[in-house]
C-alpha cells in the first residue's frame, strides 16, 4: 500500500503491528461485541464539536474492518466540511449530495479505495440545504439498500453541537459511536450533546476517547 494513495493519518497494512493500529483494533473488537451479534451494519460516528477526530477515526475503522475481510462502505455525510475524499485521495464530483438531490443512483457514485474491500461514497458537491437533504426519505431508502450489499456501513457526520445533521442521521442508523477528544470537548459540550442524543441513547454502542493524556 503506497502512502501516495492515502493521507498520513490513515493506517496502512505495513503498520498493523503499531500501537495506534492496536488501539483501533481494540475499538473494533468492542464494537464487534456491541453490535455484530445483532446484525448491526450501519454505524454513525459523531462528536460534540468539530476537530475531535470523527473523519480520522471512521476512516481507520473502515480500513481495519476491510482488512478483516469484510466489505465496508464509508459514507461522508458531513455535507458541510467533507473530508473523506481528501483522506483517501479520491474524486468528489458526484457523491451523497448527488444522490439526495435525485441526480444519480447510489452505485455510480461509490468509489473503490486503495483497499479491495473498502468503498467510499464521498459527500458530493456542496449543496445549499444539507439538513433537508439528509432528512429526506431518499437517504433512508438508500441506506436500507446499501446495508444489504455491505457488511459494514460507517457514516461520517458533522458535530452534534454545530448543526442538527448528526441528530437526523442518528434516526437512520443502527448504532452510534461518539468520539470524545478531551482536549477539545468541555464538560458542558458533552452535557449538551448528551441531551440532544438522549432519544438515541439506546443506540450508542461505543465512546472513543481520542488523544487522551494523563493531564486531560
Ligand atoms: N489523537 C489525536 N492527536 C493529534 N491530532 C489528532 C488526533 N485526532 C485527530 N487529530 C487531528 O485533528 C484534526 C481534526 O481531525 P478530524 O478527524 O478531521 O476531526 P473531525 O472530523 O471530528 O472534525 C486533524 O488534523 C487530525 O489529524
Ligand atoms: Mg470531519
Amino acid at each position: 500500500m503506497r502512502r501516495s494513495h492515502i493521507e498520513d493519518r490513515l493506517i496502512t497494512e505495513q503498520e498493523l503491528d503499531t500501537e495506534v493500529a492496536e488501539a483501533y483494533r481494540s475499538i473494533r473488537t468492542s464494537l464487534h461485541y456491541a453490535c455484530f451479534h445483532n446484525d448491526t451494519t450501519s454505524l454513525l460516528f459523531t462528536s460534540s464539536v468539530a476537530g475531535e477526530g470523527k473523519s480520522t477515526v471512521v476512516s481507520n475503522m473502515g480500513i481495519l474492518t476491510a482488512l478483516e475481510d469484510k466489505k465496508v462502505l464509508l459514507i461522508d455525510a458531513d455535507l458541510r466540511r467533507p473530508n473523506l475524499h481528501h483522506l483517501f485521495r479520491t474524486g468528489n464530483r458526484t457523491g451523497l449530495s448527488t444522490i439526495l438531490t435525485g441526480y444519480s443512483e447510489a452505485e455510480p457514485c461509490i468509489q473503490q479505495t486503495h483497499l479491495k474491500n473498502l468503498f467510499l461514497l464521498p459527500s458530493g458537491p456542496i449543496q445549499p440545504h444539507p439538513t433537508e437533504l439528509l432528512g429526506s426519505a431518499r437517504f433512508e431508502r438508500m441506506l436500507a439498500a446499501l446495508r444489504k450489499e455491505y457488511e459494514a456501513v460507517y457514516i461520517d457526520s458533522p458535530a452534534i453541537l454545530s448543526v442538527t445533521d448528526a441528530a437526523i442521521l442518528a434516526r437512520y442508523v443502527q448504532g452510534i459511536v461518539l468520539i470524545v477528544r478531551p482536549l477539545l470537548a468541555r464538560k458542558e459540550h458533552l452535557k449538551k450533546s448528551q441531551r440532544i442524543f438522549e432519544p438515541f441513547s439506546n443506540k450508542i454502542v461505543g465512546v472513543v476517547m481520542n488523544g487522551k493524556t494523563d493531564k486531560s
